[in-house]
């Protein structure tokens, strides 16, 4: 019988699958994808072939990489019943709300029901991949009033996302920022929305329901929707010279107070991403006048570094990210969605890995509820 002693509050420590798709050192900020580390692929590499990498397991030929490609852009455009649902959602719904949502609708329209062949669930993985780039420009467009732009397949995922957000092609390095932002978001070894995906694969539901259950679970703001509240933090602290007055009043208010994007179950240094992000922000604005909220945020990070670094606490990838999105113009609400769109890459690989020497997931629990009580007929209840 499962005891008190058993019990490990959020699973800490408790291993919940054997898993070769990442790598997670959080005591040195290593981050690995199959054994390649992160800032790797996020310079060299490209969205589509870290995708590939982590689903399949090894690196792309060119060969393989250039047929995923081509199956890719095939799958973007989603049927016009779907647009229309999109059409017919609430204009101040939350984004990743109306991707659950169309993640959902996209399995009836492509339905993958039964998860026995992997030929069958390789073509349903594509189409996801493709498609939710699709369904987060769709909403973020209608929700403005605006008409939803079909895909191009004559840009890559990172591109033609942007172009059907915006209506124009990104330049070369604004391409680039988003594409290492969704390589940065890929995977993350057994974190909460991962270790969703693999519970709900686990009962052999179809991969459309993995990923919605998934996306679900990265909503909330302990997890991907730490990303939209830290830049949100950003702006009601509102200038550098604000944080520690910002930061006393909070913790004085509340000695709790949970400081958005920094803090993490793995990582005692900063996160290796949030270097990453942090590199990319630098290049982006070393050209230009850094914005208020960069600057806040640097502070922020130096004033946190003092208070809770001897605790291990640190920013994690959400600290800059949304610095990062702002700058590119993207509304904060889709932050998270992109986070989304990123790690369906390692939702997928985990699915697949998963559904080797499947055991469905049906762990213990401490009761500590009435036992035996007498049911009482409600007219002879006080
Ligand atoms: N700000 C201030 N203190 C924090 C903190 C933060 N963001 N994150 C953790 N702490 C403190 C807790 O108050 C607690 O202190 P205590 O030991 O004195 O009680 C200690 O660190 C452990 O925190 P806990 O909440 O138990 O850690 P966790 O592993 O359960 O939670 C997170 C991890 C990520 C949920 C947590 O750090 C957090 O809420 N961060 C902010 C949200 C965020 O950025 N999420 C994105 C993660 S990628």
């Amino acid at each position: 019988m499962t005891t008190e002693a058993d019990y490990k509050p959020g699973l800490e420590d408790v291993p919940a699958a054997k898993s070769a798709v990442s790598f997670l050192d959080g005591k040195k900020a290593v981050l690995e994808y199959r054994g390649i580390p992160v800032e790797v692929l996020a310079k060299e590499s490209c969205f589509e072939e870290v995708s590939w990498l982590l689903i399949k397991g090894d690196l792309p030929t060119q060969k393989q990489l250039a047929d995923f490609d081509h199956d890719l852009r095939q799958k973007r455009a989603i049927h016009f019943r779907l647009k229309d649902l999109i059409r017919c959602m609430p204009p101040d719904g939350h984004p990743m709300d109306a991707l659950h949502a169309g993640v959902s609708a996209l399995g009836m329209f492509y339905p993958c029901p039964t998860v026995s062949d992997p030929a069958k669930n390789w073509d349903a993985s594509c189409r996801i991949l493709a498609a939710l780039p699709t369904l987060v420009a769709a909403f973020a467009r209608v929700r403005r009033g605006e008409e939803i732009i079909d895909p191009r397949p004559d840009l890559d995922l990172a591109a033609n996302f942007y172009y059907m957000l915006f209506g124009k092609e990104p330049s070369p390095a604004t391409r680039k920022v988003l594409d290492a932002c969704l390589v940065l978001h890929a995977e993350h070894t057994m974190n909460a929305s991962t270790f969703t995906a693999r519970v709900t694969g686990s009962t052999l539901a179809n991969p459309y329901h993995v990923i919605g259950a998934a996306i679900g679970s990265l909503s909330g703001p302990l997890h991907g929707g730490a990303n939209e509240e830290a830049l949100r933090q950003l702006e009601e602290i509102g200038a550098p010279d604000n944080v520690k007055p910002w930061l006393d009043a909070k913790r004085a208010a509340d000695a709790k107070y949970k400081v958005m994007g920094i803090g993490h179950r793995v990582y005692k240094v900063k996160d290796a991403r949030a270097t990453v992000l942090q590199e990319i922000a630098e290049h982006m604005f070393a050209e230009t006048a850094r914005p208020k909220n960069y600057e806040t945020a640097l502070e922020l990070e130096r004033v946190c570094a003092g208070i809770y670094g001897p605790k291990g606490i640190y920013p994690n990838v959400d600290f800059y990210s949304g610095v990062v999105y702002q700058a590119l113009g993207i509304p904060t609400d889709v932050f998270t969605p992109i986070f989304a769109i990123g790690r369906t890459a390692g939702w997928l690989a985990h699915w697949n890995e998963q559904l080797v020497g499947n055991r469905i997931f049906r762990p213990e629990q401490i009761s500590t509820g009435k036992t035996g009580v007498k049911y009482v007929p409600l007219e002879q209840r006080a």
